[in-house]
């Protein structure tokens, strides 16, 4: 059987007025359905343009060349208008903050009705219903009146589960929460990991889960990828890579992740110098 996805020796270059630069460098990545892989490194070492790449949003400088199955099909050769067809119901995302992915000026449920519309082929009393039960589905009920609201209302656990039941209303097979959790207080990113973790059980998604923070996700993946700098320092199954990693740039997050329930601001900061490939 295909894998979900497959992602063989993406590169991602960067043209710049008089030079090239390659952010991504020979990433590879396999996730099967119902599976959770983490893709763990510090900010600017490729994560969200490897996933920006899967999802066929990355920005006009950015050429990415290698291969992306996604059940099979390789999606960087296809024409982008079958691409966009094939693949835009199937792929689900969640961003670090959701005040800037939902439209201040339209209401919660005006939002998430449109894709249904157009994905699903629903009429609106179809689609709001739809939406009305996955809002539920996400821990937020119909007495909130959230479908009448707009963004601004909402607390920030709030919006972050209004973004993922967008993300899972035109029934996804894959789910991209790229830090998910990042703006949010230890107490809600527990709830909001728990409830992605639970609705890839329900609804059998492959789930693409990015952090900065090891300690936290090695909980809810099957696989860690640890990148640097646009390389892979390390990959495994996580409970592997947690307890046995074989980099030192692995062992310097793991070293630097807080500890449960301490509250920090800022990680340690660590000698990136002495692990970077770059500098090899
Ligand atoms: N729109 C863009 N144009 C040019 N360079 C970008 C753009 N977005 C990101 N980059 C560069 O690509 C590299 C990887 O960025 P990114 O994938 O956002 O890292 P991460 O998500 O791990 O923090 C960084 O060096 C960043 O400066
Ligand atoms: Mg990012």
């Amino acid at each position: 059987m295909d894998k979900l996805l497959s992602i063989r020796n993406l590169n991602i270059d960067i043209l710049g007025e008089d030079a090239t630069s390659r952010v991504v460098n020979d990433f590879c990545l396999d996730l099967e359905e119902g599976k959770t892989v983490g893709i763990v490194g510090e900010s600017g070492s490729g994560k969200s343009m490897t996933v920006t790449a899967v999802m066929g949003i990355l920005p006009e400088v950015a050429v990415p060349s290698g291969e992306i199955y996604f059940k099979g099909q390789e999606l960087l050769t296809m024409p982008m208008k079958q691409r966009r067809k094939l693949a835009g119901p199937e792929m689900g995302f969640i961003f670090q903050e959701p005040m800037s992915a939902l439209h201040p000026t339209i209401t919660i449920g005006k939002q998430m009705i449109r894709p249904m519309k157009k994905h699903l082929g629903l009429n609106t009393k179809q689609a709001r219903d739809r939406a009305t039960e996955f809002l539920d589905m996400v821990g937020i009920p119909p007495e909130r009146g959230v479908l009448d609201s707009y963004v601004h209302q909402l607390s920030g656990g709030m919006r972050q589960r209004v973004m993922i039941a967008m993300a899972i209303s035109c029934n996804p097979s894959l789910l991209i929460a790229d830090e998910p959790t990042t703006a949010l207080d230890t107490t809600i990113q527990k709830q909001i990991l728990d409830l992605i973790d639970r609705l890839r059980d329900e609804l059998n998604l492959g789930v693409i889960l990015i952090s900065h923070d090891l300690g936290l996700i090695s909980n809810y993946t099957d696989d860690i990828v640890v990148m640097l700098d646009g390389y892979e320092m390390e990959r495994g199954a996580t409970k592997e890579v947690v307890s046995n990693p074989q980099s030192g740039y692995t062992k310097g997050l793991l070293e630097a992740a807080p500890k449960l329930g301490m509250h920090v601001d800022r990680l340690p900061v660590i000698d990136r110098s002495l692990y970077s490939r770059k500098a090899d």
